[in-house]
């Protein structure tokens, strides 16, 4: 069956048969039904494939991205995911409160904290590697090293303690739940997740140090407004489900990636100024979120050449804008040093990415300490081996076994 004159709407996330490759069906899409009906958890979705359209609807903020909107689909069966939460979305959804939401909290993420936070990061993917080693070929490197770094980092920024980091792991896991966690599962974790972040968040007010919470308590802006509890905890929760899994996986994508094919990884050995284009080359190549990102409409609006109607809920799949062939030359090909490089990973508009220059330090310096360390890394199974978790709205690699 031709996807362009499907009558049913296609059964989505499509199914996986590289771990490496993102599925033929958006490419055959974005070249022959750039407004596809898709059937998610949910219900029934829109999904858009060229960049031209993900990009407008992201800049475009009569999409809402609150799926507990009336109307509006879930992304998972039972309205688990972090979109389709009511809570979740209160304070950063859309309009002038997410205005100045989002203010306050990037004067947290300035240049100059990044750079500073970059011999901690350096520290700790040294530490994580030192232990790998330790342990010994062939290691899960997913489990090692990508997923424990950026827990670390948001634990930090939080002013939360490191013992702690295995709960924020399992919290933030739940959060981006697609179909692997129950609702009661989803509930319980919510639960406990907010009873640590009201608690942590009263205790900073009593003891303030230099994390982002503490930032956050005493800061006000020139309307002389400032966060309120329950704020704080609607942040907290953004910036875990935000920064940790994403993050991870790009960690762990990135370097399966250039070992799939290891003349990426030589390339990258004779000449390390690669790095920095290689990093964005590898969110382009595998664009954030796995799923896609939501957004809901209540008005008819023309994106490209068809009009989205009102009480539409789309997707817009990055992974599928990221390689345009209309945007990208040889967008199927790593080009390790491309530029420029306009990859929509981390969106475009009022909402695009706040931890951006956060997310590039992480993924820029574990390469380099990867290059550095481990020079004759390489996957310790065949590429064909490895498997992406559709359980999560990030789709991530169920390990990454590799030897050095
Ligand atoms: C490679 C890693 C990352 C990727 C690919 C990524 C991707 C994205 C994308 C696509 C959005 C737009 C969401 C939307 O339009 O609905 C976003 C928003 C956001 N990201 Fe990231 N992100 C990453 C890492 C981080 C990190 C490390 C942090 C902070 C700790 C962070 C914090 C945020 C926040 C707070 C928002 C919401 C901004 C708003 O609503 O105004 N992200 N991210």
């Amino acid at each position: 069956m031709s996807v362009d004159d499907a009558a049913e709407p296609l059964s989505y996330p499509f199914p996986r048969r590289s771990a490496v490759e993102p599925p033929a069906e958006l490419a055959e899409l974005r070249e022959g039904c750039p407004h596809a009906r898709i059937a998610v958890g949910g219900g029934e979705m829109t999904l858009l494939t060229r960049y031209t359209d993900v990009r407008t609807v992201m800049g475009d903020t009569r999409f809402t991205r609150d799926l507990s909107t009336e109307g509006a689909v879930a992304l998972s069966a039972d309205g688990t995911d972090v979109f389709s939460r009511s809570t979740s979305m209160s304070t950063t959804a859309s309009g002038e409160a997410h205005a100045q939401w989002r203010r306050m909290v990037s004067r947290w993420f300035t240049a100059k904290r990044m750079t500073a936070l970059r011999p901690e990061i350096e520290q700790m993917a040294e530490e994580l590697i030192d232990a790998m080693v330790d342990r010994g070929a062939p290691a899960d490197l997913g489990a090692l090293l990508a997923f424990p770094l950026p827990i670390r980092v948001i634990c930090s920024m939080l002013g939360v303690p490191d013992e702690d980091k295995d709960r924020f792991a399992h919290w933030s896991n739940v959060m981006m739940n697609f179909s692997r966690y129950s609702k009661e599962e989803a509930d319980a974790s919510t639960a406990e997740f907010d009873a640590y972040m009201l608690e942590h968040i009263e205790a900073k007010r009593g003891e303030p140090a230099d994390d982002l919470i503490s930032n956050l308590l005493v800061q006000t802006d020139a309307a002389g407004y400032r966060m309120a509890g329950s704020d704080l905890l609607e942040t907290a929760k953004g910036l875990l489900a935000a920064g940790y899994e994403t993050t991870a996986n790009s960690i762990g994508k990135m370097t399966a990636f250039l070992l799939a094919d290891r003349s990426r990884w030589e390339a990258l050995l004779a000449d390390r100024s690669l790095v920095r284009t290689a990093v964005e080359e590898a969110l382009r190549f595998d664009a954030q979120l796995g799923l896609g990102l939501p957004r809901f409409i209540t008005e008819d609006v023309k994106v490209g050449d068809a009009v989205v109607p009102a009480g539409t809920t789309v997707l817009l799949s990055m992974a599928a804008a990221n390689r345009d062939t209309t945007v990208f030359e040889r967008a199927e090909e790593m080009v390790l040093d491309r530029s420029p490089n306009p990859h929509i990973a981390f969106g475009v508009g009022p909402h695009s990415c706040l931890g951006q220059a956060l997310a590039r330090t992480e993924m820029t310096v574990v390469l380099e300490v990867m290059l550095r360390r481990l020079p004759r890394l390489e996957l310790a199974v065949p590429v064909e081996e490895l498997q992406l978790d559709d359980g999560l709205i990030v789709t991530a690699l169920t390990s990454l076994p590799v030897r050095w």
